[in-house]
């Protein structure tokens, strides 16, 4: 094909006054003459002005919402208010048709985000969903060149493996046993053996385990890839297929990982802000309109872009599990019984209300816990050493809580000494032989190292200002649906 000019190249006035070539898809078309035209390279539509008397008028009539088109025009500067540059078309080709009465997406009523969900196949065609894939991408971006940048290697860990990272057991199976008459072993049990990995395996949760083993040689890795909970949490912020970046550092303890990590997050919503600005802008004022439809009380006391800002001029919150606990004994909702769950001691688990009410009420900023009891964190965390004043055991963990998100990063300085991990994971009933090629890691040139998680969904959803994880993601994987 004749190479077409880009939208956002033509919006910037490239070609003034001379022939271009336009191709996308029809956004709307009015008095059969101006022909509003999009092609993704940007937020923003070009003006195509038609000439209706030397148009066919059966060019005319394919003219619909959503057909695809190509123009033939000049480029020029526009008299009618609303945009700089218009293309005043001398050809029009239509190379797909779009029947308005079949189309399931007539922007003239905004659609909800719960239906455009069903038809997420289209729903890359509104504005919103353009805008937010398009920051999506800018921060997938954004991830390689801070690494790149800083001499991180992008290490591919497996997808299907036989280790289950976190040791939470929620996993999804793969097998090409028939699961009609899977074969069946004395005991009656299926026999894995005879599985095509011959034995039983599964979608990783987690490239943590392999990324340490490349850490331990390269020094410093991340992964960036899916991975997959078959955990049955019908949220706004769970899905059973979610992107996790995953950097581990050898010679780095806690606190450089904290300093990592915050400055990982600052990056990339720097980055979303410098680079995605005109979709920042409409998802800013999408935010703001959906606000208003809520009582005042609900309504966020930050927009969008004030709420980005505010992150990048701002350290996050630091501080211990144990100190986190004495504040949310002694807050309000505990002391009149408005939490859920409420926080009786030292030892708990912090549920989402509590995490939001440490980051939102509190703090008001981002918050990063340290040092959970080790009873409620993975095998592989460092163990500290006891501490006056803290009851129990704690591990080297770090979570970092967002406002509206709650958990974005979660990680740990991980032990590595192998005395103390092998006794852990026997009390964790971790099998301990099967897992030899990770302890090999603290048999052969230990070191003290560090890594977390960051879920990528997690991120795009708090730069975006979306409210359900289910519309950042192209095509969403979670309990009941797998269309698509
Ligand atoms: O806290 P998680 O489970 O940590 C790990 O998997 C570690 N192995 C990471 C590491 O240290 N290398 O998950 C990390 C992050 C969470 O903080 C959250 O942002 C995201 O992954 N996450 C999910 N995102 C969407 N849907 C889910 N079901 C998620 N589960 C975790
Ligand atoms: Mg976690």
């Amino acid at each position: 094909m004749v190479k077409r000019n880009e939208i956002a190249s033509l919006l910037k006035g490239e070609g003034l006054g001379s022939e271009v070539i336009v191709r996308g898809w029809v956004r709307s078309f009015r008095n059969n003459q101006f022909m509003i035209l999009n092609d993704g390279s940007t937020f923003h539509s070009i003006q195509v002005v038609v000439d209706q008397e030397k148009t066919d008028a059966a060019i005319l009539k394919r003219i619909t919402v959503g057909a695809a088109v190509g123009v033939k025009g000049k480029l020029t500067e526009s008299l009618g208010k609303g945009q700089q540059f218009e293309v005043s078309a001398t050809a029009i080709e239509i190379y797909g048709d779009c029947d308005a009465e079949q189309y399931p997406l007539q922007l003239k009523n905004r659609p909800s985000l719960e239906y455009l969900r069903e038809i997420a196949h289209l729903r890359f065609r509104t504005n919103t969903f353009g805008a937010v894939f398009r920051v999506r991408h800018a921060m997938a971006f954004a991830i390689h060149r801070f690494f790149n940048d800083r001499g991180f290697y992008y290490l591919n860990t497996p997808i299907v493996t036989a280790s289950d990272a976190e040791g939470a057991g929620e996993m999804f199976r793969v097998t090409t046993l028939d699961m009609e008459k899977p074969p069946r072993n004395a005991q009656g049990d299926i026999n894995f053996s005879e599985d095509f990995f011959g034995r039983s395996a599964n979608l990783t949760v987690s490239g943590q385990l392999e990324a340490e083993l490349g850490a331990m040689a390269l020094g410093k890795v991340y992964t960036f890839g899916p991975t997959f909970r078959a955990e049955n949490s019908n949220t706004t912020r769970h899905l059973a297929e979610f992107w996790m970046i995953e950097p581990e550092v050898a010679f780095a303890d806690l606190e450089d990982n904290m300093d990592l990590a915050e400055d990982l997050l600052k990056y990339c919503i720097r980055y979303a802000l410098d680079h995605c600005s005109d979709d920042l802008n409409f998802l800013a004022q999408r935010l703001a309109d959906e606000e208003k439809q809520k009582p005042q009380a609900e309504r966020s006391e930050m927009g969008l872009l004030e709420k980005l800002q505010f992150c990048l001029e701002n350290n996050f919150e630091r501080l211990t599990y144990t100190e986190a606990i004495e504040i949310l004994k002694a807050s309000k909702p505990n002391q009149k019984k408005q939490f859920k769950y409420l926080i009786e001691g030292w030892g708990a688990d912090l549920q989402s209300e509590h995490e939001r009410y440490l980051v939102e009420k509190h703090f008001k900023k981002p918050v990063i816990l340290t040092n959970y009891p080790a009873a409620i964190k993975a095998f592989y965390m460092r163990q500290d050493e006891p501490k006056e004043g803290v009851p129990g055991p704690t591990v080297s963990a770090m979570d970092i809580l967002f406002p509206g998100i709650g958990e974005i990063v979660g990680g740990s300085q991980r032990e590595e000494r192998l005395d103390k991990l092998t006794r852990r994971m026997e009390e964790m009933h971790i099998p301990t032989e099967e897992m030899y090629w990770y302890l090999d890691t603290r048999r052969y040139g230990s070191c003290p190292h560090a890594g977390f998680g960051l879920g990528f969904e997690r991120m795009v959803l708090f730069v975006t200002g979306m409210t359900n994880i289910r519309d950042v993601i192209p095509f969403p994987r979670f309990p009941g649906n797998a269309e698509f």
